[in-house]
């Protein structure tokens, strides 16, 4: 199954139980709202699901792009990509959490065909405030899913340390090549799916919990680990989704499988933060955006400083603004790709000059660091890659 046939096989299947498909939205929520970028799929439904009606019902499906930095430091694995895709079913205080896992894994192991045999489930167990979520792990028994209840915050989910949270349930499937052991807090061939959260509570400011008027449910299942499940791959950047990358990349650079993964996933998260509008800078969202790109710059430079991303096919960069649905313009975005190279290179070369001037360049000080942040503008993670490979102390 292709990744445009996966989609409209989860979202025709909750059209037929009436949901109404909503776009998606922005990377960057609207004004007022303290989070720099969108990282769920209930995220743009926030206010609907503390109460206020939708226009368009109580129940709604779509496919949502979402932003995690959290998971910056383990992209380049099996798994974990900076900017994704979210399928996502919701009930608006409409139906209730069982049903939702009911028609989870209809469709689950129905139209998407995932075997049975192969799920695992997780539920809430239970802390100092909110029982154990019994309702879900009756419902897996009888759908004949192992089921595990859980300690702590593991099956607890909120969209930020405020607003709606309450218990999740989340659905496993098995990628070992033996049948399926253990479980997925010992085996970590259990691959997260699907989570589908009970939005019972409002966590104020003060950090206690309040009921919610109305109980609605939301899930989210990453796109692309979804495809590597059915498509039968080792990692998210084997799927077809991927394809353009791992058939375009290796012709232009030289890179070791990490490396590769890591431009693919910078390179595809910097268009798509681009798409939606945002521009490098030293603050907030251009912060993110520029970090991305300075670390492709800094892997491609790492071997050969002549390579450009401004020799990005063009192909590359529209299939990344069409995944997303942007309709932003190739050259826009290749521009800001090439303003942004252009002055880390300047900032590259100022940088290695300055560090040449110091008393003793081997050794540095937090003090020397603070000075070439602040008058040179040289951050001091830049200064210890620039450094790279030379005999040199930083004095904490
Ligand atoms: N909002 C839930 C999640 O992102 C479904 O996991």
């Amino acid at each position: 199954m292709d990744v445009n046939q996966t989609i409209d096989t989860f979202t025709s299947f909750f059209r037929e139980h009436d949901h109404q498909q909503i776009p998606s939205s922005s990377l960057v929520p609207p004004p007022g709202d303290p989070v720099l970028f969108t990282t769920s799929g209930m995220h743009p439904l926030t206010r609907y699901i503390e109460g206020r009606p939708h226009p368009l019902g109580r129940r709604l499906t779509g496919l949502q792009r979402c932003l995690r930095t959290t998971d910056l430091d383990e992209t380049g694995d099996d798994s974990h990509l900076t900017v994704f895709q979210m399928l996502g079913s919701w009930s608006l205080g409409d139906y209730d959490g069982p049903q939702s896992l009911r028609w989870g894994h209809e469709l689950l192991t129905g139209g998407l065909g995932v075997n049975p045999g192969l799920l695992y489930a997780t539920v809430f167990g239970g802390d100092g405030q909110v029982g154990p979520d019994v309702g879900s792990q009756r419902t897996w028994t009888e759908l004949g899913v192992p089921v595990e209840l859980t300690s702590g915050e593991e099956n607890w989910w909120s969209n930020g340390p405020t607003g709606p949270c309450g218990p999740d349930s989340e659905i496993f499937v098995w990628t070992g090549q033996q049948p399926p052991s253990g479980s997925p807090m010992t085996d970590d061939r259990w691959v997260e799916l699907w989570n589908h959260v009970t939005m019972r509570y409002r966590r104020l400011d003060d950090g206690s919990l309040i009921p919610l008027d109305q109980p609605s449910v939301d899930t989210g299942m990453g796109l692309e680990r979804l495809l590597m499940v059915l498509q039968g791959r080792r990692s998210v950047f084997d799927t077809d989704i991927f394809r353009p990358w791992r058939s375009e990349l290796p012709g232009l650079w030289q890179l070791d499988e990490r490396t590769l993964r890591i431009t693919s996933d910078h390179l595809r998260a910097g268009i798509a933060i681009i798409g939606d509008g945002v521009l490098p800078s030293s603050t907030g969202r251009g912060y993110v955006l520029r970090r991305l790109l300075r670390r492709v710059l800094t892997l491609l430079w790492r071997d050969d400083s002549s390579r450009s991303v401004g020799d990005l096919p063009t192909v590359l960069i529209e299939h990344t603004l069409d995944r997303f649905g942007q309709g932003t313009e190739v050259g826009l975005v290749r521009g800001v790709l090439g303003g942004e190279q252009r002055r880390f290179g300047e900032l590259l070369v100022r940088g290695r000059k300055v560090l040449g001037q110091l008393k003793s360049p081997g050794r540095l000080t937090e003090t020397d660091l603070r000075y070439l942040h602040e008058t040179h503008g040289l951050p001091p993670e830049l200064v210890t890659e620039l450094l790279t490979g030379q005999q040199v102390t930083i004095d904490r």
